[in-house]
């Protein structure tokens, strides 16, 4: 017999015997068992798993990541996004011949329709482009009426290749019109990464020359960011998901809860973080500013990593390429000095504060000549794969259901109207 668990209602000694399951979950049903009315309390689910998965394995303690079991440092060094994507959609690595096939129908929907460019050009000129993206990502479902039939695996599929080419689309549109430059259309004879930089910053060329050290470097930042399990967003997409939305409303409702500075907004808040600081001799009196509560660290603790995030390491060495060509980022002695200071003071060790995936990325998407409100749009481009792949994950599970959970309520017991003159 394998690990079980007894819990006893001491209110009338009843107790029922549950399995401990793969990653010590144990059912709630248990407790349904001894007292349908009891419910679990668990406000931002601190110890509720709310799904079985199969897509990505994190080991916090250990600063472990895998992929469908392939650990993130050999994807980073080895792999490319696009492959990735497969992976993660699909459960295996993807042969020569189906890798070629899925470059080709993602090159093969770049383009989005022309009134989407008409749609995006309505924004007011300083829209930032993290909302036009969450919006824009939700107008398209208008496009694709057919998108509904979640069912339809070919539908699905189809749905999944237009989301996963037309993010990098319709994130470089949003920068160009926030900086008034024409949008330039895809090149589909580019690879994912490199197609987006020609997006991004293609001016009277008849061809942008990408510069090999930059694409690669973003396609490893888009590879660490392709998924991270039951994040804030991922969440969002698996809870609008399973009320069986369409997946371009799913993916809008995931991308609007990764704009949050708590989490994908977290890499622009740090960079006005360290502009903030303004040079190494403040260090010290900021991080006690932060011991104080006067603000947080960002870039720093997670809620699953009690570790160095190891794709914050990955991020480390990515950076040092990316300087090597485009010069170094100032910021970043200011921020080696804070991962110094964070790392050896007791406040950080105690409560296991480490740097996360976003310590480092802003400042290599800041050297690389990205604006600072572009750096939520280059981590929802990646996620998008990982949401996906939730999503698909959760309509194929016999066990989910629509999300509706319970809550405690704890306001005014039964009182009558009471008239506006009496009140
Ligand atoms: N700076 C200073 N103190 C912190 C920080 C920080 N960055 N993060 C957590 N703490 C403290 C917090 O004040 C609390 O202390 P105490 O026990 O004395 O009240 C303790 O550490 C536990 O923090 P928590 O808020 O209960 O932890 P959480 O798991 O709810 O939050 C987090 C996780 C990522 C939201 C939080 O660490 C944070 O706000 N970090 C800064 C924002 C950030 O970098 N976010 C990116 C996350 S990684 C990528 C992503 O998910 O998108």
């Amino acid at each position: 017999m394998g690990d079980t668990i007894t819990i006893t209602d001491d209110r009338n000694g009843r107790s029922v015997t549950v399995a401990i399951g793969p990653d010590g979950t144990i059912p709630s049903s248990a407790l349904r068992q001894l007292d349908p009315g009891l419910r679990v309390y668990d406000p931002a689910f601190l110890s509720t798993a709310s799904c079985a998965s199969s897509i990505t394995y994190v080991d916090g303690d250990r600063g472990i990541l895998r992929h469908r079991g392939y650990p993130i440092e050999q994807l980073a060094e080895r792999s490319t996004y696009l492959e990735v994507a497969y992976l993660l959609l699909h459960g295996e690595l993807p042969t020569i011949d189906q890798l070629e096939a899925w470059r080709h129908e993602v090159s093969v929907h770049t383009y989005v329709h022309e009134n989407v460019k008409h749609f995006m050009q309505q924004f007011h000129y300083d829209a930032h482009p993290m909302g036009m993206l969450v919006s824009t990502v939700a107008a398209l479902s208008t496009f694709y009426p057919d998108a509904k039939q979640i069912f339809d695996e070919q539908v699905r599929a189809k749905q999944i290749v237009r989301l996963i080419a037309k993010m990098p689309t319709l994130a470089a549109f949003a920068h160009r019109f926030s900086v008034g430059m024409p949008f330039v259309y895809p090149d589909n004879s580019l690879d994912y990464a490199s197609n987006f930089l020609s997006m991004m910053w293609r001016v009277a060329e008849p061809r942008f020359e990408v510069d090999p050290v930059l694409s690669h470097a973003l396609d490893v930042l888009f590879v660490l960011h392709a998924d991270h399990e039951q994040n804030c967003s991922t969440t969002a997409m698996r809870t609008v998901g399973s009320s069986h939305a369409d997946p371009y409303s799913a993916t809008a409702a995931a991308a609007a809860a990764l704009y949050g500075p708590l989490h994908g907004g977290a890499n622009e808040a740090v960079l006005q973080m360290l502009e903030r600081i303004g040079s190494v001799e403040q260090v010290p009196a900021f991080i006690e500013g932060v011991k104080q509560g006067k603000g947080r660290l960002m870039g720093f603790g997670h809620r699953v990593y009690k570790n160095y995030d190891p794709r914050a390491r990955i991020i480390k060495r990515t950076a040092d390429e990316v300087f090597a060509v485009v010069g170094s980022n100032p910021l970043l002695d200011i921020a080696l000095a804070l991962e110094d200071v964070a790392l050896s003071d007791d406040y950080f060790v105690e409560r296991k504060l480490y740097p996360n995936v976003d310590f480092y990325s802003g400042m290599i998407y800041q050297a690389a000549g990205f604006p600072r409100e572009m750096f939520t749009v280059l981590f929802a481009i990646p996620r998008t794969a990982g949401w996906l792949a939730h999503w698909v994950e959760l309509l194929g599970d016999p066990a989910q259901r629509i999300a509706r959970p319970r809550q405690q309520y704890v306001g005014p017991p039964a009182r009558d109207y009471v008239p506006m003159e009496d009140r």
